[in-house]
């Protein structure tokens, strides 16, 4: 895996002819970097085509969910073992889905060991709300979904996977009030990550895990982020539909690489 790690989760945007569009002006923007990977996470509907256009040296690609089981009776639903030959990574528990989806975390877990089991790369998202902020709980809340998380992973699994932090409160649209955390606000949360993930699975699983910012980030704010001290790259929604932002976030990210 490479150092940076910039991924655009679309959320519920985008058609598959809007979706190719997109595509296209990124793939003009953006150029390659070995040190820096770029995953488009787009809704599972433009994953085809997107992975038929899509230059995969240049971009990888993921879905913003997965069903917990491989195959069978699950109306509506796609699994791990359907996509793993179209997408790389998978984000699982974001907290959108943990809350108008009622995901909680016995089933987040068992999401990332069916992401684990396909050989997709789970991009595992907690975060706390406004609420458990303001009673003083972000670090613990943090900690507690990471556990749960991982639980049904050994060390040499959880090496290889993705964590985001994205507290609830700072997301641009939709839960969150589109605050720009500060770096004091993020620090003690991507630190606590960190001391979880190397207390429970050793040194060196916990360094290889990539630790991503979300939640309002963008072009303007991205240097920030991506200078702090245990942060590898960032998980925007809102800025990733905006060719001109990603793109430029991404050039952020290569300049530090
Ligand atoms: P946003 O979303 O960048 O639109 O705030 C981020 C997220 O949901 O993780």
């Amino acid at each position: 895996m490479s150092k940076r790690l910039i991924v655009g989760n679309w959320k519920m945007h985008n058609n598959p002819h809007q979706a190719s569009l997109l595509l296209h002006h990124l793939n003009q923007q953006i150029v390659q970097h070995p040190d820096v990977t770029v995953v488009l996470c787009p809704p599972f509907i433009d994953l085809v085509p997107l992975a038929r256009e899509a230059d995969p040296k240049k971009f990888k690609l993921g879905v913003q969910n997965l069903n917990d089981h491989d195959e069978g009776a699950y109306t509506g639903e796609i699994s791990a073992l359907m996509i793993k030959d179209l997408a790389d990574y998978a984000i699982v528990g974001h907290s959108e889905r943990r809350r108008y989806f009622n995901e909680d975390d016995g089933l987040i877990s068992r999401k990332v060991a069916a992401a684990v089991r396909n050989g997709v790369i789970p991009i595992l998202c907690v975060g706390e709300t406004l609420h458990e902020r303001e009673e003083g709980l972000s670090t613990k809340v943090v900690v507690s979904q990471l556990e749960a998380g991982l639980s049904q992973l050994d060390a040499g699994e959880v090496a290889g996977i993705v964590v985001a932090y994205e507290p609830v409160w700072a997301i641009s649209q939709g839960l969150g009030k589109g605050h720009h955390a500060t770096p004091e606000e993020v620090g003690p949360q991507i630190r606590a990550i960190r001391g979880t993930l190397e207390e429970l699975y050793g040194e060196a699983a916990g360094m290889g895990v990539k630790v991503l910012y979300g939640g309002s980030s963008d072009a303007s704010h991205c240097r920030t982020y991506l200078e702090m001290e245990g942060v590898d790259g960032l998980l925007p929604g809102a800025a990733s539909l905006n060719f001109e932002q990603f793109a430029a976030m991404v050039k952020t990210a290569q300049e530090l690489a």
